[in-house]
């Protein structure tokens, strides 16, 4: 049974003004450079789509698929890329897009995997991240909104593949996790 929306977190006008505030800031930040924007499909892809729409420098996009093993709703930290980037980002400015930050596990991966390949710089942009204890040290530059640990749907993030067409970001019932 699919679990019931419990709690709004983040409405359409917060999102859109948070989204504006990262794009801004990235705008000023690499002013004079062009930019490649890196989606972590599928759950990035909404957020990047508004996002770069509102940058103002030069973009490029590309996207990784990665799958992270665990359970449901948990990541282990066991990472296997299944659709690699198209272009080379050797030499070229890269923000990885992120929907959420956890555990940071996956992101501490995709950082390692993007390093090796000779970016001329590397930054992350994450929507949201969780404020939970003992997280994996990744520095996101940019971040949306800082939420509790719980489970968020909607804005593109889903819980089996459901809700990823909300236009808010709510919490789902804890008996379903
Ligand atoms: P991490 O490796 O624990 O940071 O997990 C990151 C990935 O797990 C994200 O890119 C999401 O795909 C997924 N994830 C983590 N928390 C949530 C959530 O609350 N809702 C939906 N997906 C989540």
């Amino acid at each position: 049974m699919a679990p019931r929306i419990e709690k709004m977190m983040l409405t359409p006008e917060e999102i859109r003004e948070g989204v504006w505030r990262l794009a801004r800031q990235i705008s000023t930040d690499y002013e004079g450079k062009e930019i490649l924007l890196v989606g972590v499909l599928k759950g990035a892809f909404v957020f990047l789509a508004d996002l770069a729409r509102l940058i103002t420098v030069p973009v490029q996009f590309d996207f990784i698929a990665v799958s992270s093993y665990g359970s449901a709703t948990k990541t282990s930290g066991v990472v296997r890329i299944k659709k690699d980037l198209d272009m080379d980002v050797r030499g070229k400015h890269v923000i990885i897009v992120e929907d959420i930050v956890d555990t940071g596990l996956t992101l501490a991966y995709l950082m390692r995997n993007m390093l090796a390949r000779g970016p001329a710089s590397l930054e992350v942009c994450a929507l949201l991240e969780k404020e939970i204890p003992g997280k994996s040290e990744v520095n996101i530059k940019y971040v949306g909104f800082k939420i509790p640990d719980v489970f968020v749907v909607g804005y593109g993030l889903d819980w089996a593949e459901n809700y990823r067409n909300l236009p808010y970001i709510a919490a789902l019932s804890k008996d379903s996790q």
